[in-house]
């Protein structure tokens, strides 16, 4: 049975240029949805940039620009970097176009009609660079547990949104639905904080600085930038692609866990709009070093620069294998390329290699399965895989995948099929077992390194099948040579 999947990841702000966060959060985010259109599911992929917070304005100023070109500029950044990686987005959503300032206008008066949002005065501890107010039980210090700068009081008049109804409701919620934040030590923390705080009325809105969403009807006010920022997941589907809604799975990071698990459900609640499946937080990407990727500290590493210097598939693979999903990771390049060399290269593309070769060297380049025995088959591979992305547990799937990389290598180490020269149909046996085994792997991979399936495929003479259509003896092979996937890496 097919069904709908509907991704998507955090809008970046486009203030500076797209960092390693922002590259692995889409690797993880399109791995996701290329395994779901593997399996035929009908998928969607929303990324975007999240334009119209009132840092821009000072960014663009601090760049001697107006806002709007400066903006412009920045997001085409963000685009590139998207291409670079090979992500499989269908949209991509800027917050400064038309059709999201139409929607956000709508579910405003929604919600005002409805009587969730009210007029009133604001006063609090805010970060800027947030743009978010913060209670003393989550700054005690007075200080932006994110960004570690301290806060300032501010007094604003604005409007307010009845976040404060929907406590009760919201932890009932959480608790009937334990699938709802992924990992679990993200729910319990989501859980437990709304368990020890009551939620208060949230500000919707800030003075209007030329820059935003207008307010409907009151326009010396913008909308809170957070507040249009999340209804960009709805915003972005179009008539036809509303049946899309409610997204399967929300990936974003942990620090921007609270808007995702509290603040948008009870938005959409309160429109009377059905909740998303399910908000995936991934793990930061750290330095090296195990500190947060700084300027100051000069420990940063620009996605851009590695994907000019090694292979994006590599990058990609390397990201996904190497760091567990939902946990922090450090950053190695020496690892990557370890990992290039190694499991790339020694391993899956010596597979390729080695069979192919041989098969071309001492028997027909069309190899097909009539009399062969099945000695190698990966459905097992294929559940586990499954199981492992349900799990939103990315890398354990590669663990899987790469058991049956290696049993490849391994049969051909047993069998030896170079000493079967005189036995043409024990050479037919091994090598054809063999060759499904590798045009299995590419199959599963093809989420995750989509190009390398397709170089796995090429050689084989096939094309790309559904897995479980991709039936043992049935598929004929005709051989060509394989240019070397992983040519190794000098380090
Ligand atoms: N604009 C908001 C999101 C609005 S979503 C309605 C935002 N933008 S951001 O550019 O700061 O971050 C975008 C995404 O990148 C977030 O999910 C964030 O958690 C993620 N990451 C930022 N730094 C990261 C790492 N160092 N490692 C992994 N992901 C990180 O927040």
């Amino acid at each position: 049975m097919t069904s709908k999947f509907y991704v998507t990841t955090a809008i970046d702000y486009p203030n500076g240029a797209p960092h390693m966060g922002h590259a692995y959060e889409k690797i993880v985010a399109d791995a996701y949805a290329r395994w779901n259109r593997f399996l035929g599911n009908e998928t969607h992929f929303l990324t975007g940039t999240d334009e119209n917070g009132q840092k821009l304005i000072e960014s663009a100023k601090a760049a001697g620009e107006e806002t709007a070109p400066f903006v412009d500029k920045q997001v085409l950044k963000f685009k590139e970097l998207i291409s670079k990686l090979n992500i499989s987005n269908d949209d991509f959503i800027r917050t400064t176009e038309k059709r999201h300032a139409d929607v956000c206008t709508d579910l405003w008066n929604t919600l005002s009609n409805g009587g969730e949002i009210y007029p009133g005065k604001y006063s609090g501890k805010y970060c800027l660079a947030c743009e978010s107010f913060y209670t003393d039980l989550q700054a005690p210090e007075g200080i932006c547990p994110e960004h570690h700068k301290p806060l300032t009081l501010k007094e604003e008049e604005g409007y307010f949104f009845k976040l404060s109804n929907y406590h009760t409701w919201m932890v009932d919620y959480l608790k009937a639905n334990p699938d709802f934040v992924v990992p679990k030590s993200k729910y319990n923390e989501i859980l437990s904080r709304l368990e020890g705080e009551s939620l208060r009325d949230l500000a919707i809105s800030r003075p209007n600085q030329g820059w935003g969403v207008p307010v409907p009807n009151d326009d010396k006010f913008v909308m809170y930038t957070w507040f249009d920022a999340l209804i960009n997941y709805y915003s972005a589907l179009n008539d036809d692609q509303k049946k899309f809604w409610p997204a399967s799975m929300h990936v974003i990071g942990k620090d921007i866990l609270w808007f995702h698990a509290v603040i948008w459900p009870c938005m959409l609640k309160a429109a009377g709009l059905p909740l998303p499946k399910q908000v995936y937080v991934h793990g930061m990407i750290l330095a090296e070093d195990g500190k947060k990727m700084s300027k100051s500290l000069g420990n940063g590493v620009d996605p851009m620069d590695m994907v000019a210097k090694y292979p994006v598939e590599s990058f990609r693979y390397y990201l996904l294998r190497a760091i567990s999903a939902g946990s922090d990771g450090a950053f190695s390049e020496k690892e990557l390329v370890q990992k290039h060399n190694s499991e790339l290269g020694n391993d899956l593309g010596n597979a390729i290699m080695r069979v192919v070769k041989l098969s071309l060297k001492i028997i027909d380049p069309k190899v097909d399965g009539v009399d062969v025995p099945e000695e190698l088959n990966f459905k097992d591979t294929f559940t586990r895989m499954k199981t492992a992305m349900e799990a939103c547990e990315h890398n354990k799937a590669l663990d899987a995948l790469w058991e049956s990389v290696n049993k490849v290598n391994q049969y051909v180490n047993e069998k030896e099929p170079w000493r079967l020269k005189e036995d043409p149909q024990a050479l037919k046996v091994v090598v054809y077992n063999c060759l499904f085994g590798i045009n299995q792997v590419a199959l599963l991979i093809s989420a995750f390194m989509p190009e390398t399936a397709a170089g796995l495929l090429g050689p084989l003479g096939v094309g790309f099948t559904k897995f479980e259509e991709t039936k043992f003896g049935e598929v004929v092979y005709n051989l060509t040579n394989p240019e070397p996937l992983f040519p190794k890496i000098e380090n």
